[in-house]
């Protein structure tokens, strides 16, 4: 089983590929290493990945890609409201022409499924946060990014993709410690900042959203592609535990029980367009998807990561998605 992962140099890319290996499949790694990669493609490499530098909008970078492939999942794309507001027109481009392209050459080149990753933000703002939405929900996108998953997410369910199995996962905003670290997500940010003894300012502590952590999310999609393409085609699946939708004043809690330094100042605001409990039953019930880690366990282990010198410049650009 040979499985291609555009965007497999990224945050959750490297774990998902370690994922894919350690299951026996082969690994083909298809990424233009936007954030500087070089050094952490070459481990991928040595664990026995094939690793493709090339962009996805080049038709012949995706036509190399694809060739022999069985099963794509597609994680490549401009990442983050802020990331995709600061380049409206490479994220279009990205992460909804290239994705669409790539999901016709897939066909034509006879693969049998593809994993699209979406996001739990295209629930936006929910006229209840309070009850915790489904796959079946509606999707409000507040944000260009949401925008754009939302518009693939329609053409995979529902055009004629002949062959293609496509499934939809949409993951909970993700935390963790790996290799290519994001330091630009909620957990992560809050934890540094702490940690350094920095001021954080908290916008909005009393909004809901849920968590996974970032192995988490790649055993999530490794349990989809597991499973028979005929049993999770055309399905949508969020990816997190339903016990694990957090207020930003819960994470600050949770951190605070292992980092006692920093400040932590609480802005009011009244409007949050990202204000969302997500349940997570159906990945639960059909897959039978169970995360091993929690956010405090979480960052538990950014705290290690931090005080054993792992990432010498958290605040470097390498970090960040803009
Ligand atoms: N991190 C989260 O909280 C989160 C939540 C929901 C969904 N997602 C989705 O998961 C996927 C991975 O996100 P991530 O957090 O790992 O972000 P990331 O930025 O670390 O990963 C994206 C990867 O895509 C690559 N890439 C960007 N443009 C490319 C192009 N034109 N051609 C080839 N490769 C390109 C980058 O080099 C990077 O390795 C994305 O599709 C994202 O929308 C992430």
């Amino acid at each position: 089983m040979t499985t291609l992962v555009t965007g497999g140099a990224g945050y959750i890319g490297i774990p998902l590929s370690e994922e894919l290996l350690d299951s026996g499949r082969t690994v083909r790694v298809l990424d233009s290493l936007v954030h500087g990669q070089e050094d952490l493609v070459a481990d991928l490499s040595a664990r026995g990945a094939e690793v493709l530098v090339g962009d996805v909008r080049d038709p012949a970078a995706r036509a190399a890609a694809l060739s022999g492939v069985d099963e794509v999942v597609h994680l490549a794309a401009i990442v983050g409201d802020p990331a995709c507001a600061a380049d409206p027109d490479g994220s279009r481009e990205i992460n909804v022409e290239a994705t669409l392209a790539l999901v016709h050459d897939a066909q034509a080149a006879g693969v049998g499924r593809l994993v699209f990753a979406s996001t739990c933000s295209n629930y936006g703002r929910m006229a209840d946060p309070s009850v915790p939405i489904t796959e079946e929900g509606e999707l409000a996108p507040v944000s260009r990014y949401a925008e754009q998953k939302v518009a693939v997410e329609e053409h995979l369910l529902h055009s004629d993709l002949g062959s293609l199995g496509a499934t939809c996962v949409r993951f909970a905003t993700v935390y963790g410690v790996a290799p290519r670290m994001r330091f630009d997500l909620t957990v992560n940010e809050f934890t540094r900042d702490l940690w350094a003894g920095r001021r954080l300012d908290v916008f909005g502590e009393q909004f809901w959203r849920p968590y996974v952590h970032v192995r988490d999310a790649a055993r999530g999609v490794r349990l989809v592609l597991d499973r028979s393409s005929r049993e999770v085609a055309g399905q949508v699946f969020n990816v997190g535990h339903s016990d694990e939708n957090y207020r930003k004043l819960d994470i600050v809690e949770a951190i605070r029980k292992t980092v006692t330094d920093g400040e932590v100042a609480y802005v009011e605001r009244t409007e949050d367009p990202r204000d969302y409990k997500v349940s997570f039953e159906r990945i639960h019930r059909e897959l039978g998807y169970v995360p091993v880690m929690t956010v405090p366990d979480g960052v538990t282990e950014l705290v290690a990561a931090l005080d054993d010198g792992r990432f010498p410049d958290p605040w470097a650009r390498r970090y960040r998605n803009t």
